[in-house]
Formats: C-alpha cells, sequence, structure tokens
C-alpha cells in the first residue's frame, strides 16, 4: 500500500468516524426524551383500550346491538392488556411529561400487575358472555368490564371524571 492510500484511508477513517458520531448524537434520546416517549406510548396503549371499549359502552347508550362486535373489541381489551405493566415499567416520576398517571404507581407495580390481570380475565369473561349472542346479558356484564378500568383509574390516574 502506497502512503498516499494510507493517508486517503485515515482521512475516510476519521471523517466516518465523525459522521457516525454525529448521527449518534442526534439518535441517542436524553432522559427527558425517553421520558416524554413512555408517556406517549402509555397514553396510545390507553387511547386503545378506550377504542375498543368505546363503541360497547355505545350499544348501551342505544347504539345498534353487535354481538361481534362486542366480542371482538373484548378479545383485543384482552390482547392489549398483558401491554399495561409493561408501558407503566418506565418510571417518569422525576421528569417534566404531561401525564395523569399518579406517582403512587411506582410503588405499587405488583398491584398494577394485579389490575392488568383483572382486566384481561373481565374483558375474557365479556367477551364469551358476548359470543353467546343475547342483549340483556351482554351489556349487563358491561358494568364489570368497565369497572376493571376504573379500579385502576380510581387508585392510580388524576381524578378528573
Ligand atoms: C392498571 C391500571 C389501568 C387499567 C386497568 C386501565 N387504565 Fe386507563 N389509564 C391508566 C393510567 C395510569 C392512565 C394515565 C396515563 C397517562 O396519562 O400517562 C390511564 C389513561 C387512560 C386514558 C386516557 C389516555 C390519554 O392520555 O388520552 C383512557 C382513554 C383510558 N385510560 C382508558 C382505559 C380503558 C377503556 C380501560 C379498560 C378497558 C383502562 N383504561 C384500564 C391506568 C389504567
Amino acid at each position: 500500500m502506497t502512503k498516499k492510500i494510507l493517508v486517503l484511508l485515515s482521512a475516510l477513517a476519521i471523517i466516518s468516524s465523525a459522521v457516525l458520531f454525529t448521527v449518534s448524537a442526534q439518535d441517542t434520546p436524553t432522559p427527558e426524551q425517553r421520558a416524554v416517549m413512555s408517556a406517549e406510548t402509555r397514553q396510545g396503549l390507553f387511547k386503545l383500550l378506550g377504542f375498543n371499549l368505546g363503541p360497547i359502552v355505545g350499544m348501551a347508550q342505544g347504539a345498534p346491538f353487535n354481538a361481534e362486535l362486542a366480542e371482538r373489541n373484548a378479545r383485543r381489551i384482552a390482547a392489549i392488556a398483558p401491554m399495561i405493566p409493561d408501558v407503566l415499567a418506565a418510571d417518569t416520576r422525576s421528569f417534566d411529561v404531561e401525564t395523569e398517571a399518579l406517582d403512587l404507581i411506582w410503588d405499587n407495580l405488583d398491584d398494577i400487575a394485579i389490575k392488568a390481570q383483572e382486566l384481561i380475565e373481565a374483558a375474557n369473561t365479556f367477551a364469551g358472555i358476548a359470543s353467546g349472542g343475547d342483549r340483556g346479558a351482554t351489556l349487563g356484564a358491561l358494568r364489570s368490564l368497565g369497572g376493571a378500568c376504573g379500579n385502576c383509574h380510581d387508585t392510580y390516574r388524576v381524578d378528573d371524571d
């Protein structure tokens, strides 16, 4: 290898490490940015729960009854709920994030896991009843499904309702 090529190669190495450094400096979020992303992720998950419960609540409020939709959405809730402890694992207490999550969540993660499990069970039970196709029985079971949401909100979410 000639000296000229060596000089060229080492110049390239310096340039590419400078590029890499710039990219990683841009891509690595600060702890604060990470906390904001965590809060957005968990809020997104809870929005999805609401998105799926909403049409069922609508049926109780007079929208046409649709047993298949009620069952499908309850099964979706049961599928999403196991992620609740995961999205709440990141402790965002010490960061300036927009959130309705109360600080005591992070002293009670065992209870969060229990409440998530109760929601899974309530959603599966509801889905089983909805699969029977009976309007009265299905809507009658909504209280305990909604209760599994409210149970956690009462303790761990800012009281705004
Ligand atoms: C184990 C606790 C827990 C359970 C169970 C739970 N939630 Fe929540 N939910 C929370 C917490 C905590 C927040 C606040 C999150 C935040 O602001 O960072 C929240 C926020 C929400 C929000 C507002 C999201 C937003 O930021 O716009 C909706 C909607 C919601 N929950 C719906 C539901 C529904 C529907 C269920 C039941 C199917 C449910 N949640 C079950 C804890 C829970």
